[in-house]
């Protein structure tokens, strides 16, 4: 199977470089399955009923989220109705949605965990118990035939550890929320492709995203002056490409960028 992962799609810069992209990335990568992180969709902070649709409409099958997937409250009941729209799986009981599901294609069942670090970010329940959890009730190659782990996390070492914990038993383990791309894309020793960072789909001449000035305020100042907003000039998509082979397991990991100002990098088949 052919998947992609999107990263982080910031505001309207996002939104529209996904939407000119994915349907030549679709035919040309040969993708039976999109995933895409959308909890800065809505003007950086948060996913709406209309955004998610779009993103359907568009291509994307799947949308992860992270920390801000409940910035704009109507994803509270509009995440109980559409399980293509994912939470991080390690929030307490009770919380609205879910944070893993099996989704049926053409080519095969995959199923799709969101987990949330806990390094440098808000104290939440253990990400490596709720992903075991997961991957227990429906391992590789018995109840799916590709398993995606999107870790939402600030430290790289979380998220390698995550990488390690899953080996052999995910295709693809992928790290969103740091809106920048890493250059660790690899197959694990036992069969499970990893990288830190998707990176964003945002202008990146910015503050991972957001409009250079008031960050730059905050840092140098110590004072906010104005809210954060999505800066605004063309943005690049940034993702992960995986193929699966044998078992589920990875065949080959690529690193995709394209649009904007990052340095391009698309996949040949
Ligand atoms: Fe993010
Ligand atoms: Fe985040």
């Amino acid at each position: 199977m052919n998947i992609l992962f999107i990263g982080d799609i910031i505001g309207k810069p996002g939104r529209d470089v996904v939407a000119a992209e994915l349907r030549r990335l679709r035919g040309h990568l040969k993708l039976d399955l999109v995933i895409a992180n959308g909890e800065n969709a809505a003007g950086g902070f948060g996913l709406t009923r209309a955004i998610s649709e779009e993103f359907f409409g568009i291509g994307i099958d799947v949308i992860s989220t992270g920390n801000h997937w409940a910035d704009q409250k109507e994803i509270l009941t509009y995440i109980e109705s559409e399980d293509r729209v994912l939470r991080p799986a390690n929030y307490p009981r009770g919380t609205p949605g879910r944070g893993a599901n099996l989704y049926q294609t053409p080519a095969g069942s995959v199923l799709v965990v969101n987990v949330m670090g806990r390094v440098f970010m808000d104290a939440l329940d253990d990400p490596f118990a709720a992903v075991e959890r997961e991957l227990s009730a429906c391992p590789l190659g018995e109840g799916a035939d590709a398993i995606v782990v999107d870790v939402h996390a600030e430290a790289t070492s979380e998220k390698m550890a995550m990488g390690h914990f899953c080996d052999g038993r995910a295709s693809l383990v992928v790290g969103s929320h740091q809106h920048v791309p890493t250059a660790d894309a690899q197959i694990l020793p036992g069969g499970t492709a990893f990288q830190c960072d998707a990176g964003a789909c945002a202008d990146y001449d910015s503050v991972i995203g957001m409009d250079k000035a008031e960050p730059l305020q905050r840092f140098t100042r110590k004072m906010s002056s104005q809210r954060f907003a999505p800066a605004t000039g063309p943005a690049t998509l940034c993702g992960v490409f995986v193929q699966t082979g044998a078992k589920g397991l990875a065949a080959r990991i690529e690193p995709v960028r394209v649009g904007g100002r990052l340095s391009r990098a698309l996949p040949e088949l």
